[in-house]
Order: structure tokens, then sequence, then C-alpha cells
């Protein structure tokens, strides 16, 4: 059986080479987060699910917030990102996260939201935590996401992805406003960076398939793009949570 948890620790090495969706991305992204969290100097912020903290260091260093602490459960990963001198970081999961005693103005949770196990306890604990200007930023992607995935990975996705109707539900029943953006990144890869995702498992939904089970899903896609290129897109959900006032 081939758990999340193996699938991080097997990928953390290569993680950060395995997600490169263009060259352009990561700035854009980075971009995007500080538009939507707009962290200040003065600010503490984390990184939830960091992984390796690729993208922590990167916003750290964009928007030079007073700190930044990665959280990651994986071992393997969490490893990387204490590596990064100008981040702090904590093991832990969601359960472990909401038992410490601290407090931040600002949590990211990117690419995440989808492994936890009792979200509603999890943001009800990240309410106590968080200051009185706080905020959190979701990022997420919609159950028919838009990269191209062949069917079986497509709808393993959909089944693992909670809808955003239920998420914003959950964070409203936690006391938040929410406010939800769809962002698009239009992607035009080649074939044969997109396959190598693809064979690499690069996301968590992949990983159940075998080797011979991703070669038909390369089939299928050829069949669906004839052309040099994959022409697709990351449709992303960008959801910035407040504590309501009460
Ligand atoms: C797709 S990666 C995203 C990493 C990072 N946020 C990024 O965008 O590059 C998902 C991360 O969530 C972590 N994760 C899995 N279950 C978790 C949990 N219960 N609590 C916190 N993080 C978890 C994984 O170990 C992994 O590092």
């Amino acid at each position: 059986m081939h758990n999340k948890q193996q699938h991080y620790s097997a990928l953390a090495e290569n993680f950060d080479q395995v997600w490169q969706f263009s060259p352009d991305y990561e700035v854009w992204m980075v971009a995007q987060i500080q538009t939507h969290l707009a962290l200040k100097p003065h600010e503490h912020w984390v990184d939830f699910g960091a992984g390796t903290g690729r993208f922590s260091l990167a916003i750290h260093r964009h928007a030079q917030p007073s700190s930044t602490l990665c959280v990651e459960p994986d071992a393997s990963m969490w490893a990387i990102a204490q590596q990064k001198t100008e981040l702090n970081s904590l093991q832990a999961c969601d359960q472990s996260f909401v038992q410490q005693a601290i407090h931040y103005d600002a949590l990211l949770v990117k690419e995440v939201i989808h492994h936890l196990s009792d979200r509603t306890a999890f943001w009800q604990g990240v309410k106590r935590q968080l200051t009185a200007n706080g905020r959190i930023l979701l990022i997420t992607r919609p159950q028919q996401t838009t990269l191209a995935l062949f069917q079986q990975a497509k709808a393993r996705f959909a089944q693992h992805q909670p809808s955003i109707d239920l998420l914003s539900t959950e964070l409203q029943t936690a006391g938040f406003e929410t406010d939800i953006s769809v962002i698009d990144f239009p992607l035009r890869q080649s074939k044969s960076h997109w396959y190598s995702m693809l064979r690499a498992k690069f996301m968590s939904d992949l990983a159940p398939f075998s080797a011979i089970e991703i070669e038909t899903g390369i089939a299928e896609l050829e069949t669906e793009h004839p052309n040099e290129w994959i022409d697709h897109g990351d449709r992303l959900l960008f959801v910035v949570a407040r504590p309501k006032a009460n």
C-alpha cells in the first residue's frame, strides 16, 4: 500500500526538480501569494505543509517579513526545509501544530488541505493562534483540475479533493469570512517535460498508479494532444479567510 507519507518521503530529494511547471511559475506564484497575504516587515507568518520550504524561502525573500516558520510533518521533506537557515522550521502535522502555544499574523496552506483528516479542528486551532489582524491564505485546486491528467488520474484527483463549497463552508463554520478567487496559469509544455512529471508521479494522486498504468495514461494523452505541445493550465483557488468580527 502506497500511502501519502511514503509518497513524500520517497520524493523529498527530487521534489523541487519534479515540481517545475515552467520557468516563470514560481515567480508568478510568489507574487500572487504576496498580493493575497500582504505580509508586512514586522509580521510573523507560517507556511503550513511547507514541504522542502521552496516557496517559503522565495516568499520570505520577496516579502521580507520578520520571520517565516515552515511546518512540515514528513521527516525527509522537513530535513530539507531545515537546511534553509533564513527560515524557522517545525516538524508537525495539523493535529500537533494546533496544540502549539504560538501566535502569528498569517498562515499559508498551499496544496495541503486535501491531506488533513479533521479540517474543522484545524481551523478552530488556527483561529486561536492568529493575531488580531490575522489571515489565512488557502491555495488549492477545483475538483475538476485543468491539468492534463489522464482520465483515471483526474477521477482519483476529484475523489480526494474537497469541493470549494465544502472548504468555504467549513471555514465559515469555524468563524472565518472567506473571499475566493479563481486564477489560471496557462501552460504550454513540451511533451517530454510533462510526461517526465507524470512518470515521476509529481502529484500524490499519481502515486498509486503502476509504471504500466502511467504509460497507458500517457498513450491516452497522446491521442488527445496530437501536436508537439501539451497545452493546458493550472487553475488554482485562492481563498483568503479572516476571523469574523464578533
Ligand atoms: C503537494 S505538497 C505541497 C508542499 C508546499 N506547500 C508547496 O506548495 O510546495 C503537500 C505537503 O503537505 C504535507 N502534508 C501531508 N499531510 C500533512 C498534514 N497532516 N499536516 C501538514 N502537512 C501535511 C506533505 O508532507 C507535503 O510536504
